[in-house]
């Protein structure tokens, strides 16, 4: 076993361990959304200029999440939530940065989305999250709030916004024996500095993707492959 029951492990993963259930990332090649980066779709200001054309954006991305299947690597993640948690449930911990519900889909259980979550909207004024699977494609069909008619938004965290639950994020990871990285290009912050909170503490770090990430030099060790040929081998 890669990781020992005696191990607390905090994943974090990133838009690569969805790539091969079909979802596209961000900065590679297809990472376009109709001639528009993500940056164009996914900051407060685009919402404000044309929320519209946000919406657009998030109801193709819930089309195509709803398409997809969790994959082996999502599967991996599960097994292995699985053994490590047999003495105590919160020995293991996923924090993802992905949107999707692929890993919840996989199995696991303990799953926090700190960029936040394509199934879910909220109102702008009321702040509240609810769950919401609809497209909403037209300027016409644009969401209101039922309780204060303020526009609904997707329940994402965007450009410029801060993640979720940070405080719960370095909680977990200040407890963690080892981190596990899995396709994220470590471009985004405060994801791409985790690293260097584990570092600080002296644990294991362990980073698993095809290429390597912008900061591969703050891994101990870099295991080269995709998430679905190298997770299965670490369960
Ligand atoms: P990126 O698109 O920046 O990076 C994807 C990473 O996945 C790259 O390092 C690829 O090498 C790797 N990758 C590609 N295929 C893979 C595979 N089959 N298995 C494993 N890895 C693979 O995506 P993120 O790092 O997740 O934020 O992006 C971080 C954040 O930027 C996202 O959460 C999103 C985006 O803007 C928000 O929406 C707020
Ligand atoms: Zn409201």
């Amino acid at each position: 076993m890669f990781f020992t029951p005696q191990d607390r492990l905090f994943v974090l993963t990133g838009a690569g361990s969805s790539a091969e259930s079909g979802l596209a990332t961000f900065r590679g090649s297809g990472g376009l959304w109709n001639g528009h980066s993500v940056e164009q779709v996914a900051t407060p200001e685009a919402w404000e200029a044309d929320p519209e054309l946000v919406w657009r954006f998030y109801s193709m991305r819930r089309r195509d999440a709803l398409a997809a299947e969790p994959n082996a690597a999502h599967l991996a993640l599960a097994q292995i939530e699985c053994d490590l948690t047999g003495a105590d449930p919160e020995n293991f911990y996923l924090c993802t940065q992905n949107v999707d519900d692929l890993h919840e889909r996989g199995g696991s259980q303990r799953v926090h989305h700190m960029h936040g979550s394509l199934f879910q909207s909220r109102c702008v004024r009321c702040n509240k999250p609810f769950t919401d699977q609809s497209f909403y494609e037209t300027a016409a069909a644009l969401p209101t709030c039922a309780t204060c008619g303020s526009p609904v938004r997707p329940h994402i965290v965007w450009f410029g916004e801060i993640p979720l639950d940070m405080e719960g994020i370095y909680r977990e990871l200040n407890r963690a024996t080892a981190l596990l990285v899995v396709g994220t290009s470590g471009s985004v912050y405060p994801a791409a500095g985790l690293v260097d909170v584990a570092n600080r503490r002296g644990i294991r770090t362990v980073y698993v993707g095809p290429e390597e990430p912008l900061n591969a030099r703050s891994f101990d060790e870099i295991l080269l492959g995709t998430a679905t040929a190298v997770l299965p081998t670490l369960a």
